[in-house]
């Protein structure tokens, strides 16, 4: 993928500082090696001490781990609970209750403070106000929100009422709303009338109406409006309500619903291999357990910190990094809507020196980005108050992390590169920034409590110094419990029999060197990541095929400077293939389309046409072929199974 051949370049190890290491929450390599020695003597025991110190239980939990029923394992499960109260009632009792919970900072730069007990409250009110339109425990909620306190708290009043909310990132179409409101059969959806990013006003709530107007979304009863800017958008009398109306006059208490640890907190799709998004579920109990620990433990939060995640609530970062980490924690965290280059490249530098943020945690395409539109403006600023930095969501090539290392974190701060998915809930390897020394582009070591490894097609752990597959050989708590109305996928992709069926197959491509280190090299299925979002080719495959003007098309991925991935799509008309202007109206007619489909994160960069494409005389499309011709590579590999070798000299030179 790249990554790796550029990561010879730096070959330092950069040791933590001794100061740093003294006051971390785990300290040194003795205090690392502790912690995997426990969880390897009592694997359940020491979940089961972490799950009683560090939640608050309604009725504690006689049993840690059910394997009766694997992969389909339970954790903690007769255990009694609520995720709201652990991350609000409890910051109440604890002496929080006028700490700062979140710093909302505007697209404009306008800035909202809201402490634990009015967090407490606003919870309360949206959690009455759904209680007394007649949601209820089960039922499945839909929010398609901007990143702000009220998406926020509507996650956690669903968690307090037992609703399971699937939060669809508003840069999602209609389409891709439609299809999530079916698959987890909402019952209501809450969004605003537009969001602000940019400096620009984007409608939201149209996209609603347009999901419906699609159809398939008759189990919706209600939709909740939250007015961000007040614009005129379309009203749906009896079916919509604005937000304001719901949760006036409601109580500012609200007795959480007491749960199993084992009902489901949320549904979040994600891309997989097929053409269909899965529903990745998570639970209550030992989801929280490890959102809570692994700040802890992976961003060393403290009382005093203040911690940023800029991811978007749309995705799994934003929910256990935003929505209930830090909440778990009774931390403070800025919370931002706008966009990292508006109203210039100095903006998140800006918002660490304006919230004095402690600990910040981004993806290596921001940085990408924001070293090109200005690689010395960190530098203009008051960045004395950063002590950690982390990233996420794709490999960092070293040039970024040693940028990052330097510039913005002034030689100062550990980075913490931190592996993991959707489907794990949490960080799984990841350096502990008092005790790893780092190595810019490897995620280093799994945490304590996590048996990730890498093996070859039989299952067999590789040798260090040696690639393979990456796997997680024993359950942990925060793991995907399925996939939502789809056990059989959940199998079949996570356990495959392939691998004995045993272990949970993360689908990356790994190598393990000489000190035990994980470097991750991307994905062994057909998914891409493209500026640290998942994409499935087949997803993408499928919303061009649906395009009358399209006969046949093929994804792949190719390297990019800034996306790390860059969407390239090989194309078939009905018509013959276009050329010149023809061609590049097409594309952007195309492009647009994929838009609409699934939104415009899914556009492909590169578009090609073609009269074919390549493929075996059994009619397999030879998709290394296209990966090479995608890359400008000189194709090297054996041709001789091709039926149609002409082809390739026609996408080589098509655009
Ligand atoms: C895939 C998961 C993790 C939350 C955001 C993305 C890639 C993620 C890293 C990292 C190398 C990484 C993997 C993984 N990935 N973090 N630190 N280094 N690769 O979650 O959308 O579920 O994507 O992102 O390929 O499988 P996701």
């Amino acid at each position: 993928m790249g990554s790796i051949e550029t990561s010879l370049q730096e070959n330092r190890v950069f040791e933590p500082a001794e100061d740093f290491v003294k006051q971390a929450r785990v300290s040194g390599i003795a205090g690392y090696e502790a912690l995997r020695a426990e969880a390897e003597a009592d694997f359940e025991g020491f979940w089961g001490r972490l799950a009683k110190e560090n939640l608050s239980w309604k009725t504690p939990f006689t049993k840690v781990l059910d394997e009766s029923n694997a992969p389909f394992y339970k954790w903690f499960e007769d255990g009694v609970m609520n995720v709201s109260y652990n991350c609000l009632d409890v910051n109440l009792q604890n002496g929080n209750a006028d700490k700062v919970a979140i710093i909302f900072e505007a697209d404009g730069g306008e800035v909202t403070k809201v402490t634990y007990r009015e967090l407490h409250a606003r919870v309360c009110q949206f959690a009455n106000g759904l209680k007394s339109l007649g949601y209820a425990k089960g039922e499945r909620a839909l929010i398609y929100l901007p990143m702000s306190i009220e998406a926020v708290v509507a996650m956690q009043a669903c968690a307090r009422l037992g609703i399971i909310h699937s939060v669809v990132f508003g840069g999602f179409s209609a389409k891709s709303v439609q299809e999530r409101i079916a698959d987890a059969g909402a019952s209501v959806v809450i969004t605003a009338d537009e969001q602000v990013r940019g400096g620009k006003n984007i409608p939201l709530k149209p996209a609603i109406d347009e999901a419906f107007a699609i159809g398939g979304c008759e189990s919706v009863r209600n939709v909740i409006i939250y007015q961000r800017t007040g614009g005129n958008i379309p009203f749906v009398e009896g079916r919509d309500l604005w937000l304001k109306d719901v949760i006036a006059n409601q109580p500012t208490e609200c007795e959480p619903e007491w749960l199993s640890a084992e009902h489901p907190l949320f549904i979040l799709f994600t891309s997989g291999s097929t053409g269909k998004p899965k529903g990745v579920q998570h639970s209550t109990g030992g989801y929280l357990l490890w959102a809570k620990l692994s700040l802890l433990w992976t961003f060393d939060l403290k009382p005093n910190d203040v911690f940023w995640c800029t991811a978007d609530v749309g995705w799994v970062t934003g929910h256990t990094y935003i929505a209930y980490g830090p909440l778990a924690c009774g931390a403070t965290e800025v919370v931002f809507e706008g966009v990292p280059t508006y109203p210039d490249a100095g903006r998140f530098w800006k918002m660490i020196q304006d919230h004095k943020v402690s600990i910040f945690y981004t993806a290596p395409t921001a940085i990408r980005s924001l070293i090109k539109a200005g690689g010395d403006l960190p530098t203009k600023y008051d960045l004395s108050s950063l002590r950690l930095l982390g990233s996420v969501g794709e490999p960092i090539n070293p040039e970024a992390w040693v940028w990052y290392y330097n510039v913005v974190g002034g030689a100062r701060c550990p980075i913490v590169d931190t592996w993991w998915q959707t489907e794990t809930g949490g960080h799984m390897i990841t350096p502990l920034p008092g005790v790893h020394g780092l190595k810019p582009g490897s995620c280093t070591q799994p945490l304590p409590g996590i048996a990730a490894a890498i093996v070859d097609e039989t299952g067999t752990d590789v040798a260090k110094g040696n690639g393979g597959f990456l796997v997680i050989k024993k359950p942990w708590p925060s793991m995907i419990r399925t996939i939502w109305n789809d056990p059989e996928r959940f199998k079949k992709s996570y356990y495959p029999a392939d691998f004995g069926g045993k272990y949970y197959l993360a689908g990356d491509g790994a190598n393990v060197d000489l000190d035990g280190y994980f470097w991750i090299m991307g994905r062994i299925d057909d998914v891409l990541n493209v500026s640290g979002h998942r994409m499935g080719t087949m997803e993408i495959e499928s919303a061009l095929v649906a395009n009358p003007l399209v006969a046949e098309a093929a994804v792949v991925g190719r390297p990019d400077d800034l996306t790390g991935e860059a969407i390239c799509a090989f194309v078939v008309l009905k018509q013959a293939a276009p050329q010149g202007a023809e061609a590049q109206a097409i594309a952007k007619e195309l492009r647009d389309w994929v838009g609409r489909e699934i939104g415009p994160i899914a556009k492909p960069k590169d578009i090609r046409f073609g009269d074919n494409l390549p493929k075996t005389r059994s009619g397999k499309i030879m998709r290394r072929l296209l990966r090479s011709i995608a890359k400008g590579e000189e194709i090297t590999q054996d041709t001789s199974t091709l039926e149609n070798p002409a082809i390739l000299d026609q996408l080589k030179t098509s655009r």
